[in-house]
Formats: structure tokens, C-alpha cells, sequence
């Protein structure tokens, strides 16, 4: 069964063929990080005009490398929220548009799901429950998981997501857009313990908070006035271990409050290299399995996973009407 995936919930344009859930024929993304670098962040009205102009030959563009044509197509699925409202509204306009023509299925997507589905596309090991954790631009949640569409809600942050800490991060130190790589680059020749940025203590153990980290690193930087080169890495690894400490402190606490042996993580943070690595070194420890997409293009914003999931769904009948409205706070 062949699904067509389409995902605009944010400021990439991504179209994908998946063949039964689980191979990838083709997942084209274009992304925009240079109409939005000079902001240092997305500007939602230039995300979503960009997006109109690329739909149609991206979505092409999918069919193509995957050597597919259009009627072959089973269902449609798309990204209906959370995300930019005006992104999301091309992405579900265009992929209603296509399903009405076709007469095929159409199946609206939460992103948030999707990005853990991302991980069954390269495994048939991870087994339920699971602790699932998304982190990226625009969330960092925690959820219990028992099934794809069944999950409870642990914990989340209160103010920046840490993809967004990373920006704004990378924003303070003049580094450019997005930040999470450039951070995560940098750092490698960091010492993550040179400077001890804080880390939130909250009510719900399972909630996190990058505000203050954000203000501390604010302080830091005005305080030494102007950075050297040499000291970059230092004070970019030490900000970085601030947002991955607290993000593996509080999985492993929510793995073991739950009494579950497996970890899957979600987002375009999920490619950041520091985490991967201390992450599997504390789970090996404590006896716990944890699953990252293998390919960044999988952490990162896509159709695949969003190809996936629907696939799933419609065998389970689960497929959406055209009144569908897009829902940009679902979370
Ligand atoms: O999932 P995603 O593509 O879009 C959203 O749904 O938000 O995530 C984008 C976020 C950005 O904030 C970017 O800085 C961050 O993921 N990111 C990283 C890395 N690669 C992307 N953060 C840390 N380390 C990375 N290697
Ligand atoms: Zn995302």
C-alpha cells in the first residue's frame, strides 16, 4: 500500500512516499533556515508564502524519485497540528485538494505522534509501553506510551522548547540560525563543565524550564563583554550540557517512575550528538533501551513519519473527513 505523507507544520515543505508503513521511496524536504536566519528565528507569514510557492513541486518531486505516479497512490496523509497555522493550512488544503481528485483516503496526522512514529520506520524492535520524549523547535513533552495512538501526558516545558533554547542560545552568542547544530558543532571541542549554568527545579519532576538558562547564558555573555574564539566552545558545550542534562534526567526519571525498560525520542533535537551519547551511556547503565531515528532527516521535520503513521491508521480506519480543520495548539 503506498501512502503519501505531506508536512508543512513548521518552516520545511516535505512530501513522502512510504510503501506499508515502513519503506521510504522517496522524502523530500526543503527547508528555509535562510529566509529566516537574518531573524534569528521563523517568521510564520514568510514560512507559509514560501511553502505555497513549493508544495506542488516538491509533492512532484516525491512522486518522482520514488517512480510513482499520481493514481497509484492508496491515501493521503498530512500534518493537521500542532504547528503554524498558516503552514499547516497549505499542507492540509493541498493534500484534501489531491485526495477529493483522486478519490483516495485522507488521514490528518499529529505531528507529535508522528515524530515518534519515526522511529518504526528504521525498527520492528521497540516494544510497548514506552517512555516517549519530543524534543524540538516548538515542544519538549513527555509522554507515557502504550500504543501509537495511546499515550498519557507526563510532563512539558513551561516556557522555551529546548530546540528553541538552542536558538536563542546560538542567537545570544552570534552564532546564527538554526542554533541546535551550530551548538552542538561547536561544543565538540567544549568543555561542558567549564561554566555551571543552572538547571530548573519544578513542581512536576517532569516538567522542564530553559528560561532562566537562556537569561543566565544572557548574563554571562554581558558580563565578560567580548568572547574570544577560544573561550566559544567552553561556554557553548556548558550551555548545551545545561539543556541535555535536564532532558536525560528527567526520561530516566519518568522510565523508572513508570516501571518501563524502553526510551524513544522525537524531534529535530533528538540529532544533537551530546545527547545521543550520554544518554546511552546512562540507559546502558540502568538497564533501559532507547531509540533515536538512525538519520537525522528522520529527527528532523518530514513526511516519512507523517507517510508512516497514516499507513497505520488507515488500516486501523482511522481517516479523516474533508471538513478537517487544522489545529495549531493540539498540544
Ligand atoms: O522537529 P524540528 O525539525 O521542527 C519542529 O517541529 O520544531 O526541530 C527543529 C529544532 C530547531 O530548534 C533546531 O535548532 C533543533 O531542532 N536541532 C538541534 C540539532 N539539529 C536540529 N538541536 C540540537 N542539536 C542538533 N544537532
Ligand atoms: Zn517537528
Amino acid at each position: 500500500m503506498l501512502i503519501l505523507g505531506i508536512e508543512t507544520s513548521c518552516d520545511e515543505t516535505s512530501a513522502s512516499i512510504v510503501e506499508n508503513g515502513g519503506k521510504i521511496l522517496s522524502n523530500i524536504i526543503t527547508s528555509q533556515d535562510e529566509i529566516h536566519a537574518p531573524y534569528g528565528g521563523i517568521v510564520p507569514e514568510l514560512a507559509s508564502r514560501k511553502q505555497l510557492e513549493s508544495i506542488g513541486w516538491v509533492a512532484r518531486e516525491a512522486l518522482n524519485k520514488a517512480g510513482i505516479s499520481l493514481p497509484k497512490i492508496d491515501a493521503i496523509a498530512v500534518t493537521y497540528g500542532p504547528g503554524l497555522a498558516g503552514s499547516l493550512l497549505i499542507g492540509v488544503e493541498f493534500a484534501k485538494s489531491l485526495a477529493y481528485s483522486l478519490s483516495v483516503p485522507f488521514i490528518g496526522i499529529n505531528h507529535i505522534e508522528a515524530h515518534l512514529y519515526a522511529n518504526f520506520l528504521e525498527t520492528s524492535e521497540i516494544q510497548f509501553p514506552y517512555i516517549g520524549l519530543i524534543i524540538s523547535g516548538g515542544h519538549t513533552s513527555l509522554f507515557y506510551v502504550e500504543d501509537f495512538l495511546k499515550y498519557s501526558f507526563l510532563g512539558q516545558t513551561r516556557d522555551d522548547a529546548c530546540g528553541e533554547a538552542f536558538d536563542k542560545g546560538a542567537q545570544i552568542l552570534k552564532l546564527g540560525y538554526p542554533g541546535g547544530p551550530i551548538i552542538d558543532k561547536i561544543s565538540k571541542t567544549g568543555n561542558p563543565a567549564a561554566i555551571k549554568f543552572p538547571r530548573a527545579k519544578l513542581e512536576n519532576p517532569f516538567d522542564f524550564s530553559f528560561s532562566g538558562l537562556k537569561t543566565s547564558l544572557l548574563r554571562y555573555v554581558e558580563k565578560q563583554g567580548k568572547i574570544t574564539k577560544k573561550e566559544l566552545p567552553d561556554i557553548a558545550a556548558s550551555f548545551q550540557e545545561a539543556i541535555v542534562d535536564a532532558l536525560i534526567k528527567k526520561t530516566i526519571l519518568a522510565a523508572e517512575h513508570k516501571k518501563v525498560d524502553t526510551i524513544v525520542i522525537g524531534g529535530g533535537v533528538a540529532a544533537n550528538s551530546r545527547i545521543r551519547i550520554k544518554i546511552y551511556k546512562e540507559a546502558d547503565r540502568k538497564n533501559l533501551k532507547v531509540f533515536f531515528p538512525k538519520h537525522f532527516k528522520l529527527c528532523t521535520d518530514n513526511a516519512a513519519m507523517v507517510a508512516g503513521l497514516g499507513y497505520w491508521m488507515l488500516k486501523k480506519g482511522k481517516t479523516s473527513s474533508l471538513n478537517l480543520d487544522i489545529q495549531p495548539n493540539v498540544f
